[in-house]
């Protein structure tokens, strides 16, 4: 037997267990990894309140990305060996002592990367990384991106300040130090978010990176429908809705490269144990506070 976070009904944090299932083994083509860190993400909880997309079976597992070290390869896997350590993604169920995947899931993990940043990456950066490159920004864009100092938001932030594109990135004033750090402008969000950003760049907006669902203030402050990109709000006409997808090696083997040399940020805000799955999901479902949350499994 081996653990694995489940949950058997829809809810809050508290339907969460730490449960006794059985232990996966890697068929043909597939690699068993034993999980060192686990991320957290918005997406987990919104599933798991139910009535968001389709539902899950229930019981259902928990979690799309993870890190570890591969303890079992199946037939036909040549490019993976026990014992490497890598980080990957899964269709569900990250949140355990085990994963099976199919070997192409996984990236080799690079010896300088920190478990917690390994487990935490994929998701956010791929959704980041897509949503970005969707909007083909320039040095000639003034781009908005809401939810800076949030997992998904702080790469996006730091994958639009590599285009040469002006970044004003909205956050919470105890995160404006770490906006700036990162190359953009900070504004506070809430009452008077409009008039902050116009104030910041008078020149206008020509781009919109939403993380937040803030995308009428994009509209307001003139940015073209088709410049504007939301990853949580599907309900606006015109706009473009690029987030994650189509997950692979490549990318997370760049994801992966670019954390380990610094050349990108990704705080930890907190690793929590497996046995304090549900307190992790109670801090990130308050969001608010300044990078990944992430499950430590061993
Ligand atoms: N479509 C997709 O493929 C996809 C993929 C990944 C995520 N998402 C969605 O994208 C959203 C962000 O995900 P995430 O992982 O980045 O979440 P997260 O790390 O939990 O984001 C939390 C951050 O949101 C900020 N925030 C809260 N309310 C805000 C507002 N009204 N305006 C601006 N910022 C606000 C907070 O900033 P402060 O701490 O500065 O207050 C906090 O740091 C979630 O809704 C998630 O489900 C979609």
């Amino acid at each position: 037997m081996s653990l694995a976070v489940t949950f058997s009904q829809f809810g809050g944090p508290e339907v969460l267990r730490v449960t006794e299932v059985d232990e996966p083994h890697a068929a043909a083509g597939q690699v068993r990894v034993a999980v060192r860190t686990a991320g957290l993400n918005p997406y987990d909880y919104k599933v798991r309140r139910g009535g968001y997309g389709s539902p899950p079976q229930l019981p259902s597992r928990q979690g799309y990305e993870f890190a570890g070290v591969v303890d079992e390869v199946g037939d036909d896997v040549t490019d993976v060996s026990v014992g490497d350590e890598v980080l990957g993604f899964v269709s569900i169920g990250a949140q355990a002592q085990f994963v099976v995947v199919p070997a192409k899931n996984v990236a080799p993990k690079p010896a300088g990367l920190d478990w917690p940043v390994a487990g935490g990456i994929g998701l956010a950066g791929n959704a980041a990384r897509r949503s970005t490159d969707s909007l083909a920004l320039t040095a000639a864009d003034t781009v908005i991106v809401t939810a800076a100092a949030g997992g998904v938001g702080l790469l996006a932030t730091q994958f639009a300040v590599a285009t040469g594109a002006t970044v004003v990135g909205t956050a919470s004033e105890r995160n404006h130090d770490f906006v700036r750090s990162l190359g953009a402008t900070p504004v506070a969000y809430g009452d008077g978010e409009e008039q902050r950003l116009r104030a910041a760049a008078p020149q206008g907006y020509t781009a919109m990176l939403d993380n937040a669902g803030e995308v009428a203030v994009g509209v307001a402050l003139g940015v073209p429908l088709g410049r504007i990109n939301s990853i949580v709000d599907y309900d606006t006409a015109g706009i473009g809705t690029v987030g994650g997808g189509r997950k692979n090696r490549a990318e997370l083997e760049e994801l992966a490269r670019a954390a380990a040399t610094g050349e990108l940020v990704f705080p930890i805000l907190a690793a929590y144990p497996l046995a304090d799955v549900a307190e992790a999901y109670r801090r990130l479902e308050q969001r608010s506070g300044l990078g990944k949350i992430v499950l430590t499994v061993a």
